[in-house]
């Protein structure tokens, strides 16, 4: 299925389309809290602080989303609250350790900048996807006159691709082609993430 058409169809089910704000605003807020992780105890810059705070906004305002659609549903991230939730929490968990595998093959890193380069690729990669599926999502918003929207993620979002390309610049001359490589691994655990949530919606739809 197209995911296109799967959030069409995500979309017209209330309890579907709160799960699938919840899916979101948990990956968001492990985003988030990656960012946190990977930040060096005193080398913190201003990029980083506002990359994370807006990452942890994201969260916070795709859950106040799901008050819209029904209050009593989907408070916490329980794994019966979340679409495809085995599938979302190992795209986030794979992509972290294939990309650290990756990059400490290829760039001979000490532990602290492994840290910090997983953060710059994982992240880099994260924002790609982002850029591609929010706005595809508030087409289907827009047009089906929904309540939610997640026009100000999208602006946001634009803003972390660069400043992510301007942190990776100053990392390595070369990052463009390990990029690439971060970006197969991301499309691949991508396409698993989306035919598991596929599978889900669909045995709801026919059940
Ligand atoms: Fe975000
Ligand atoms: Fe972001």
């Amino acid at each position: 299925m197209e995911f296109y058409n799967l959030l069409e169809k995500i979309v017209q089910h209330d309890e579907s389309h709160a799960k699938w704000l919840n899916t979101l605003s948990f990956m968001e807020n492990a985003g988030a809290r990656k960012i946190s992780a990977c930040e060096h105890s005193t080398k913190v810059d201003l990029i980083q602080l506002k990359h994370a705070a807006e990452e942890h906004r994201h969260a916070y305002y795709l859950k106040k989303q799901i008050l819209k659609i029904n209050p009593q549903i989907c408070k916490s991230y329980e794994n019966y609250e979340l679409l495809a939730s085995v599938a979302t929490k190992h795209y986030l968990h794979s992509l972290d350790i294939k990309s650290c595998k990756y990059l400490q093959e290829k760039f001979r890193l000490t532990k602290e900048e492994l840290k910090y380069a997983a953060y710059l690729f994982v992240t880099y990669a994260i924002e790609v996807r982002a850029d591609e599926l929010y706005p595809v999502y508030q087409e289907i918003l827009t047009k089906t006159s929904s309540k939610i929207m997640v026009k100000s993620i999208i602006l946001e979002e634009e803003g972390h691709l660069e400043e992510m390309i301007s942190q990776l610049n100053e990392f390595s001359e070369d990052w463009k082609a390990h990029a690439e490589n971060i970006l197969m691994i991301e499309k691949r655990l991508h396409e698993e993430w989306i035919s598991a949530i596929a599978k889900e919606i669909l045995e709801i739809n026919y059940a």
